[in-house]
């Protein structure tokens, strides 16, 4: 009965209908499950639940766990059908224990922060290393912190974006995944900005994620080697080297940022 149990939630069964295998790189690979940590409106988490729809996306979004009971983003995640967690303990480290624990009981992999505005406790960062990553509002390092749009505003830029970065356990800082380019246009304020970087967003963390599930990344001191040829379509997002399905390349199974399994 546990042993039924325990493969059901790692190959699904009757509660879990959906695909856990994927081809790539030329290989069947399990998707990999991916935690999504959110605190308010969560049009991130569903811009992921929308690429993990696709039963050919290399990730599928496990659990959502929320440090706040009226997070919008709960609604998308019970919409889609996606077990969501609430722990809004005001402690740190013990928002850290009791995610640790929902996201171990899930099966998780990986860790996406998605509007998260909480600071994560250093042993939650450290046990999730290289397997956490986060999203956020600017051209990283430039803007970390609060308001990132308003900041960038009022340094007088004429290019801002957003970032996804592996998480280190200062604040907004670690390894590069990806970055989206947005102009600053005459009469932005706070709010066009972010709306136009918003959207940047939803089209970048899909892509990124997908990279890192698809075993393509790889972190070298604080850069990320992504294997894929260059895709003209998404040179604004990285303009080295691509975010999207590469042509059969692959980086070394030892040397891949790819989630290891359930350690937490
Ligand atoms: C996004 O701009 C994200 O980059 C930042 O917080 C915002 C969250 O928005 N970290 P949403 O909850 O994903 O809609």
């Amino acid at each position: 009965m546990v042993i039924a149990q325990i493969l059901r939630r790692r190959y699904g069964g009757p509660e879990n209908t959906r695909q856990r295998w994927v081809k790539a790189n030329g290989m069947r690979m399990a998707r990999v499950k991916t935690g999504v940590l959110i605190s308010g409106r969560g049009s991130n988490l569903q811009a992921l639940i929308d690429a993990a729809a696709d039963y050919a996306y290399p990730a599928e979004i496990a659990v959502v766990v929320s440090d706040r009971r009226d997070a919008p983003g709960l609604q998308k995640a019970a919409a889609a059908g996606i077990p969501h967690l609430t722990f809004p303990a005001a402690d740190r480290g013990a928002f850290a224990q009791a995610a640790k624990a929902a996201l171990h009981n899930a099966g998780v992999e990986l860790v996406a922060l998605a509007g998260f505005m909480r600071i994560l406790d250093d042993s939650f960062v450290a046990t999730w290393r290289d397997r956490l990553i986060n999203i956020h509002p600017s051209l990283l390092p430039a803007f970390p912190g609060l308001h990132p749009q308003r900041q960038a505003l009022a340094a007088g830029v004429k290019f801002s974006g957003c970032t996804v970065h592996f998480v280190r356990a200062a604040v907004d800082t670690g390894p590069i995944v990806g970055q989206a380019v947005v102009p600053v246009e005459p009469g932005d304020d706070e709010d066009r900005l972010a709306a136009r970087i918003l959207a940047a967003e939803h089209r970048l963390y899909p892509l990124a994620l997908r990279a890192i599930a698809e075993g393509r990344t790889r972190i070298a001191g604080n850069t990320v080697k992504i294997a894929g040829g260059l895709s003209p379509d998404i040179v604004v997002f990285n303009p080295l080297e691509s975010l999207a399905s590469p042509p059969g390349s692959a980086i070394p199974a030892s040397e891949r940022t790819q989630p290891r399994g359930d350690q937490c």
